[in-house]
């Protein structure tokens, strides 16, 4: 039986941080061994909001390093550039007929984008879902592992997917948004304020590029308070969150020694911030050191750039080849 396949895509709008790594890249890695995976790197939906490219170059080269030093494999999955594959233009020009300017303005993330760009309210804006959707669809993807607030995407996929089914011939399987387990390793920012993003509080987000000296010092000056006065109270979010991150990064007994300390109310934040402080180091060293190696390899980079682009656009090109039979596209 032919494995399912598996889509997502990332911008290269910035640097990788502890929440894109845990929260999606990490699975993504797991996903390589189960399923037909495709990962783009989507330089088309960065220009939506950043339309300066004068650095998009040495970002999608920093991107694809990371992304391979974090684990993704060019041998076990398809890693593509998305302007390296028109076809998922095409399609989004058939797609956006499909769409309706209503449910468009009415996206979330739009909505989002627009408070915070309202000088560039650019179509492409609007239609930043079918952009994504004709992603998804131009390789009939069917499971798409990404975070809640793209689920409303995956959503409008699966409608444009159904009207084009309805209208014209069905040539798209269903696409979900999907991921391991009940719910996704939520890494909050270091002061508190809600997820760990690239647009909030530098200080305050731990990226993979990151030398040992930022790492501590962000650590060290990560959200605390003078700790827990009574027995059996929960963990402040906060708190938690530092937990969290040791879990993933710290040797079993070290993590049940600190919720010991905090059970019976004897912890020290400073001595938890310290030893994560020393785990998150070792943790990120070898991936920042071999992200680096990939980056400038650039023979390496080309290889993959170009290999991931030939078999994305193979078969993109089948999609795109029944797309237009089923429109009635052809002529000769
Ligand atoms: N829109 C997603 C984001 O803003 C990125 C993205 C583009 C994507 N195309 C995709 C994610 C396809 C999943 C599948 O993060």
């Amino acid at each position: 039986m032919p494995k399912e396949i598996v889509l997502s895509g990332i911008r290269p709008t910035g640097f990788l941080h502890l929440g894109n790594y845990f929260g999606a890249v990490k699975n993504w890695v797991r996903m390589q061994d189960e399923y037909d995976c495709y990962f783009c790197v989507v330089d088309w939906h960065s220009l939506t909001t950043h339309p300066d490219t004068r650095e998009l170059r040495g970002h999608v080269h920093r991107l694809l390093g990371e992304l391979l030093a974090s684990g993704l494999d060019e041998n076990k999955s398809v890693i593509y550039i998305q302007s390296d594959i028109p076809e998922i233009a095409e399609l989004y020009l058939y797609l956006n007929m499909l769409a309706y300017k209503g449910e468009l303005e009415k996206t979330p993330t739009f909505k989002d984008k627009v408070r915070q760009h309202p000088q560039n309210v650019n179509a492409g804006l609007l239609t930043n879902p079918v952009l994504q959707a004709a992603d998804i669809l131009i390789h009939r993807a069917v499971k798409v592992p990404v975070g809640k607030d793209q689920e409303q995407h995956v959503e409008m996929t699966r409608n444009l997917a159904e009207r084009f089914n309805y209208r014209y011939d069905a040539v798209f399987p269903l696409p979900y948004a999907f991921n391991y387990g009940e719910s996704l390793t939520k890494i909050l920012s270091l002061d508190g304020t809600g997820k760990m993003s690239k647009s909030a509080n530098e200080m305050a987000t731990i990226y993979l590029n990151d030398n040992d000296d930022l790492i501590r010092k962000k650590i060290m000056k990560a959200k605390t308070d003078s700790g827990p006065t009574e027995q059996g109270i929960p963990k402040p979010d906060y708190i938690q969150n530092l937990f969290t991150l040791m879990q993933l990064v710290s040797h079993y007994d070290i993590v049940a020694q600190f919720e010991t300390a905090y059970e019976n109310c004897s912890i020290r934040y400073g001595d938890l911030k310290k030893q994560l402080a020393e785990d998150m180091v070792e943790f990120i060293k070898p991936i920042r050191e071999k992200a680096a190696a990939i980056e400038n390899d650039k023979t390496y980079l080309t290889k993959v750039i170009k290999t991931g682009a030939e078999k994305a656009r193979s078969n993109a090109s089948k999609t795109l080849e029944l797309v237009r039979k089923a429109m009635h596209l052809n002529y000769v």
